[in-house]
């Protein structure tokens, strides 16, 4: 199978932009894999690389066409569109889409490019989930146009999933797991990732990259109605590929009193703009702060494996269940588990006490997490092959609604309703 890179994050692949209708609205930070199975196709969706309105797509094109598609995604993550091109007739056209379906991950869209212009072939497409048909030969224009629609058109839905990271307590490590959790998102599912640090006076999203940009969070907080997705693409930085940041001022010559809705229109932007975003809230409880849980996809709560921590889960996790009726329970990593002498709570126990979805447990390693805060690196900078690593992954496919997990192993010895009644008793 061929393969040409036409990142467009990378400088050498960039090209001078082609004309776009004026007033044009550029499609966001998405990933697309195209394949093809004829030359002509390919060279096509090449030149849609270098339509102004796709300069931030990351866009692959190779060789295989529908059978390719399939092979590929067996067993590598999906984009956000896959283009597939077929020159298969009506007949088996829908079956071979139904095996691509089956790799498929949920929120990835599919166009099709095929060679038979037949409406009724058309509506059996549209109806079985494709996005949209284009019947060659089609010009570079229509393409464009179509992903163009799709992502960036009037009635476009956000294209991004919003994963709020916040600590049971002070120093649960929330923000490590949050940071590393994107790292490992964009390594794994390669897609764009938006780390937002609300945590303004504070916020180590800056330290933990290496990263000290004159702009980020506090532009955009304070800029209030002037806040565009032109503002937010210029004030994000990049701190790896795949990875951008939004970063907090952590000064303190002012004092931050947010106001409810403070990060509401960020957010917004954001998920039109990057396919995934990471919120970094502190341990504090504000009306932002439950504002903001309320109006999130996912929320992951980093805990010690203690009964203060405990507490402070399960009343986390109480409130945001009232506020999102119907949606599923916050995801919960445990972290720092394992300190010499110190007693624990089994994390199966914590989970169940607190009724949430155990997605990781993080062993207490102040060398590599003590190295990596210090140096401004990810644990997988540290080690590529440490155990951690593998946690990370997890709970990164987890938060994004890449896989389900089998239910976790009780371990044995602790009695929860002692603990209960402690807790009834405070
Ligand atoms: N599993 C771990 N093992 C050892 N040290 C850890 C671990 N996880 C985090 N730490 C360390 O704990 C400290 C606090 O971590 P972090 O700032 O991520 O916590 P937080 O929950 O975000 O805190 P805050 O309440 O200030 O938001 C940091 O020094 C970090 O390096
Ligand atoms: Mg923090």
């Amino acid at each position: 199978m061929s393969f040409i890179d036409n990142d467009k994050s990378d400088p050498a692949n960039q090209a001078p932009a082609a004309e776009a209708p004026t007033g044009a609205r550029l499609v966001p930070r998405i990933t697309i894999q195209a394949f093809c199975e004829q030359s002509q196709t390919a060279q096509m969706i090449e030149d849609a690389a270098h339509d102004r309105r796709m300069a931030k797509v990351a866009l692959t094109t190779h060789n295989g066409g529908l059978e390719g598609a399939v092979e590929t995604y067996r067993s590598n993550p999906t984009p956000n569109l896959i283009i597939v091109e077929t020159t298969l007739p009506s007949e088996t056209m829908l079956a071979g889409l139904e095996r691509l379906a089956e790799v498929c991950d949920a929120s990835t869209r599919v166009i099709v490019i095929g060679h038979v212009n037949d409406v009724v072939l058309y509506r059996e497409l549209m109806r079985s989930g494709v996005s949209d048909y284009i019947v060659m030969p089609a010009t570079t224009p229509v393409l464009v146009n179509a992903i163009s629609e799709l992502f960036a058109g009037e009635g476009a839905a956000p294209i991004g999933r919003t994963i709020a990271f916040i600590g049971a307590k002070g120093g649960a490590g929330s923000s490590s797991i949050a940071h590393n959790t994107a790292w490992s998102i964009a390594r794994a599912i390669r897609q764009d990732v938006l780390v937002l640090d609300l945590d303004l006076p504070f916020g180590t999203v800056g330290l933990d990259f290496n990263q000290d940009p004159p702009q980020g969070m506090g532009d955009a907080v304070f800029a209030n109605e002037k806040m565009d997705v032109v503002m937010l693409e210029r004030l994000m930085s990049k701190a790896a590929a795949h990875v951008h940041l939004l970063t907090a001022p952590a000064v303190l010559d002012r004092t931050y009193d947010l106001s409810e809705r403070s990060f509401e229109q960020i957010i917004e932007l954001s998920q039109k703009q990057v396919p995934c975003v990471i919120l970094d809230i502190p341990h504090v409880w504000t009306e932002w702060v439950r504002y903001t849980l309320a109006a999130v996809d996912e929320i992951v709560i980093v805990a010690e494996p203690d009964l203060a921590n405990l507490r402070n889960a399960k009343n986390i996790a109480d409130i945001v269940k009232g506020l999102r009726p119907g949606e599923h329970e916050p995801l919960l990593v445990i972290n720092k588990a394992g300190i010499p002498k110190r007693p624990e709570i089994p994390a199966d126990e914590f989970a169940g006490a607190v009724e949430c979805r155990l997605i990781g447990q993080i062993p207490f390693d102040a060398a590599i997490f003590g190295t990596a805060a210090n140096n401004g690196q990810m644990i997988s900078e540290v080690s590529a092959t440490h155990k951690i690593n593998d946690q990370l992954k997890t709970i990164g496919l987890e938060a994004t609604g890449r896989t389900i997990s089998a239910p976790q192993s009780r371990s044995a010895g602790f009695k929860l309703p002692d603990l209960l009644r402690q807790l009834k008793r405070a």
